[in-house]
């Protein structure tokens, strides 16, 4: 059967940098002789306007019959009244959980681009290549909450952190076994001295590091060091593995260690459905909806581009198709594919269709 993919363009720039992004897959499957099918639905604020929910039960159908999402981004100020019953970001995190995508893969490698565009000194960021392994469907964003007015009048607002021994496990696997295919360390990050949730994580990891990747190097670090470390001696890490709250917040820090979180994608993965053999995978850009850039053609989409790339590794299994796009989006970039952000005073920026289409011409067969 044909693979199916999800679209699900969502909100701000997310529309423009899924069209690029879709463009590609087209033609990289064109060149490789890989048939897939891709069906379109609303997700987020664009989903409240058209069908009155951020994650309508049609676009719940066609992610459940789909093999894999590519996700633009959602949100806005459209819809942010705090005081809604719905907002574009449920949206994402019902499709989340949903899907049951719970290891957020998220890589952030120095291009030489970068040396000009991060705020980092260039020696900083020499060699940088990591990757974020974010629990993605616990913690904080998925506790009970609650709010009210206290009998002192007081107003009170709380959530809940919650892990289960299980839900470290299966995503500390996941980095493990990324670990093995890149420079073999793992570190975890914590809490540990202030946080429950963190000494159940903590004794978990430890033990599943142990058991289960021996051959692996493997160090434990806590959350505020390891904000400290990522701009201080970003190139000591290779996978670093984290919960959900942690791992949003590291990774908005270590984008910037990459000259522009425009360039960056990411992936969710979860388990194989009963009887497949790729894991259901979510693929999007790590940047927001940025509402200020929307409509007027000058997103990145190279972030979207490479998130393309990881769902053909990930999802369909065809190594050589991801590479051909990697391929073309640093040889791209190598030749100006270069939006607003990546530009010096005097460059004349490109547009996102033109950074689609330098990519494009870019691929091989
Ligand atoms: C991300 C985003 C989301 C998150 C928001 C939009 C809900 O910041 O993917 O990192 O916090 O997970
Ligand atoms: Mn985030």
């Amino acid at each position: 059967m044909t693979p199916l993919v999800a679209a699900l363009a969502g909100d701000g720039i997310g529309p423009e940098v899924t069209t690029e992004a879709l463009r590609v897959l087209d033609a990289v499957a064109a060149r490789h002789e890989l048939a897939v099918t891709v069906e379109h639905a609303p997700i987020g604020g664009a989903a409240m306007d058209a069908e009155g929910a951020s994650f309508p039960a049609r676009t719940q159908a066609l992610v459940s019959r789909a093999d894999a999402v590519l996700l633009g981004a959602v949100g806005g100020p459209r819809w942010d009244d705090p005081g809604a019953a719905d907002r574009p970001e449920r949206g994402l995190l019902a499709l989340r959980r949903h899907l049951g995508t719970y290891a957020n893969i998220r890589p952030v490698r120095a291009l030489p681009i970068a040396a000009q565009f991060s705020p980092l000194k260039p020696e900083r960021i020499a060699g940088v290549d990591l990757v974020v392994v974010r629990e993605l469907t616990g913690g904080l964003y998925f506790g009970a909450k609650r709010r009210h007015v206290r009998p002192d009048g007081i107003e009170e607002a709380s959530e809940d952190c919650t892990y289960t021994a299980p839900e470290v496990e299966r995503v500390v696997r996941v980095a493990g076994r990324l670990a093995r295919t890149r420079r073999g360390k793992v570190t975890s990050v914590d809490k540990a001295n202030v946080l429950e949730t963190s000494r159940l994580w903590r004794t978990v990891a430890a033990r599943v590091m142990r058991e289960e990747f021996p051959d692996l190097e493997y160090e434990v670090v806590l959350v505020d060091a390891c904000a400290m470390h990522l701009v201080q001696r970003p190139s000591r890490f290779d996978v670093i593995v984290t919960e959900n709250l942690f791992g949003d917040i590291l990774t908005d820090e270590a984008s910037v260690l990459a000259g522009s979180i425009g360039l960056l994608p990411s992936a969710s993965l979860g388990d194989p459905r009963p009887g497949g053999t790729h894991p259901v995978g979510l693929y999007e850009p790590i940047h927001g909806s940025a509402p200020d850039l929307a409509g007027q053609g000058r997103a990145n989409p190279i972030g979207a581009i490479l998130s393309v790339a990881m769902m053909l590794r990930a999802s369909f299994g065809h190594a050589a198709a991801a590479e051909a796009v990697e391929g073309a989006v640093e040889a791209a970039l190598a030749d100006g594919a270069r939006t607003a952000e990546l530009c010096l005073p005097g460059e004349t920026p490109r547009s996102t269709r033109d950074v689609g289409e330098m990519v494009i011409a870019r691929l091989r067969g």
